[in-house]
């Protein structure tokens, strides 16, 4: 083995090996050798970049919002009253329990007779922080409310969409 690699050293250092190597192929290998580092680079990148999924991140955003955020409102968070995340029950501050809001995503716009009009999922996400945690409602066109209703969308992933319609 040892006397192999010395050959072939003595045969590099008296430039033999270019009898056996053509200098096409060895701009072959060069050229794949580059596209490797290159391409290695990129799959690393990728790889990196993997926890930056938009739409996973808004879900996200939309859940700690749902868990902790109060809206600077009088304390309480969505999950006060949509327990577990919104995939519990309702349980509202007199004790009176209502369907879990899991599906409202699949059942949102629909007509509100107490409001009057169509109330679409942003419409009642303002109204719960207006109405359920005495806050400042998100903005329509706001970071916040897109990471909710992402958030919201997502507990409905996979219901039948049944707009209009009640919890189930
Ligand atoms: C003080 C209690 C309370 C809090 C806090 C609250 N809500 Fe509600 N929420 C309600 C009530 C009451 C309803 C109407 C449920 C019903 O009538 O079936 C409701 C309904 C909903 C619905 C529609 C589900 C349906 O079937 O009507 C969604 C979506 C919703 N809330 C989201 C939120 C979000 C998001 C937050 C936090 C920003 C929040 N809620 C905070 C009490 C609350």
């Amino acid at each position: 083995m040892m006397k192999r690699i010395s050959e072939l050293v003595t045969a590099m250092a008296k430039r033999e090996w270019h009898k056996n190597v053509d200098s096409k192929s060895i701009h072959q290998r060069c050229y794949t050798m580059l596209m490797c580092l290159v391409f290695g680079l990129f799959g690393a990148g990728a790889a990196h970049g993997a926890g930056t999924d938009p739409l996973a991140d808004a879900v996200a955003r939309g859940h700690q919002l749902f868990t902790t955020h109060t809206f600077q409102g009088s304390g309480r968070t969505c999950e006060s009253c949509h327990h577990a995340g919104g995939r519990g029950p309702t349980v509202l501050p007199n004790g009176v329990r209502k369907p879990s809001i899991a599906g409202a995503a699949s059942y949102f716009p629909r007509f509100n007779p107490r409001v009057g009009h169509l109330v679409t999922l942003e419409d009642q996400v303002r109204r719960c922080v207006a109405g359920g945690l005495q806050g400042q409602p998100p903005a329509y066109d706001s970071a916040e409310m897109r990471a909710m209703i992402a958030y919201l969308t997502s507990l409905s992933q996979g219901k039948v969409i049944d707009m209009g319609g009640r919890p189930k």
